[in-house]
């Protein structure tokens, strides 16, 4: 067997804090885990609605190698226009035909080609494609390139979440779940070297509502009238991934590891030190 690399995996990542724990983090864990890559959900990077170029530029600074995004992919209109200028993001494979960007990509990361996939669920969410069928055509196109797979499923319910894990066991490297911003803990390898988890969890604020200002998502439930939803900006924050060993030859995840750090300021993850010594 040959050397196996490392990757890492985020889902969902909120807002300034979520910027912020990625430039304290991200340089530790990849000196820690010798990544191989760095890849995030992106979709609520821009103040927890969509990414800008500003957003974008400033995570390839910080080392993310590749942008899986989600329903609120197109919260910031300025992606619709560079979306295809950049090789390294990708939107629900299982939109309408003609929609701008791509379900799939490979990223070259030191030499090595490193695949993925946005797939969107259905269930609790917009009407789409079917997304058992679309990702079948996207790992086909993958796999021509690259053994090394991962699927973002972008997903509200976590059974459609493990369907899609079982559906693809034995076929790529790794499926996780991404959207209810809530980390799950049923992460496993599954037959046939596939890495799961039913969600990474939120990279960003705590003290919220999924990341919001409570304020404001409590009174539109609690009143069932429009609020204005900020990215709460203080208070304590967690960083969320997902670690996986691969071997390169044949895309199968070897060892996982979930992470999960948490700070009771942004200014605490700033200062901190993951791997004293
Ligand atoms: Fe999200
Ligand atoms: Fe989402």
């Amino acid at each position: 067997m040959s050397n196996s690399i490392h990757l890492l995996l985020t889902a969902d990542v909120m807002g300034r804090p979520g910027r912020r724990l990625l430039a304290a983090l991200i340089p530790q864990l990849r000196n820690h885990y010798d990544l191989h890559g760095v890849f995030i959900n992106a979709e609520n990077v821009a103040h927890g609605f969509g990414m800008g170029l500003k957003q974008y530029k400033e995570l390839c600074d910080a080392g993310i190698d590749g942008f899986s995004m989600g329903n609120h992919v197109w919260d910031q209109r300025e992606l619709i226009e560079f979306i295809d200028q950049v090789p390294n993001i990708v939107r629900p494979a299982n939109f309408p035909p003609g929609t701008p960007g791509k379900g799939h990509a490979v990223i070259p990361c030191g030499g090595l080609p490193i695949g993925m996939i946005n797939i969107m669920g259905r269930v609790f969410m917009q009407a789409l494609d079917c997304p058992f069928q679309i990702v079948d055509r996207e790992v086909t196109a993958l796999k021509a390139e690259t053994p090394i797979i991962w699927v973002d499923i972008h997903a509200e319910a976590s059974s459609e979440k493990q369907a899609m894990g079982w559906y693809l066991a034995g076929q790529v490297t790794a499926v996780t779940g991404s959207h209810s911003h809530v980390q799950t803990a049923d992460e496993r390898i599954l037959p046939g070297g596939t890495a799961f988890i039913t969600d990474i969890g939120l990279t960003g604020p705590m003290d919220g509502v999924i990341g919001m200002e409570k304020e404001g998502a409590i009174y539109r439930m609690a009143k069932q009238m429009p609020a204005r939803l900020n990215v709460l900006e203080t208070g304590a924050v967690q960083f969320c991934g997902l670690v996986l060993e691969v071997d390169p030859e044949t895309g199968k995840t070897l060892s996982l590891e979930r992470l999960q750090y948490r700070y009771e300021t942004i200014e605490e993850a700033e200062g901190s030190c993951l791997f004293p010594g």
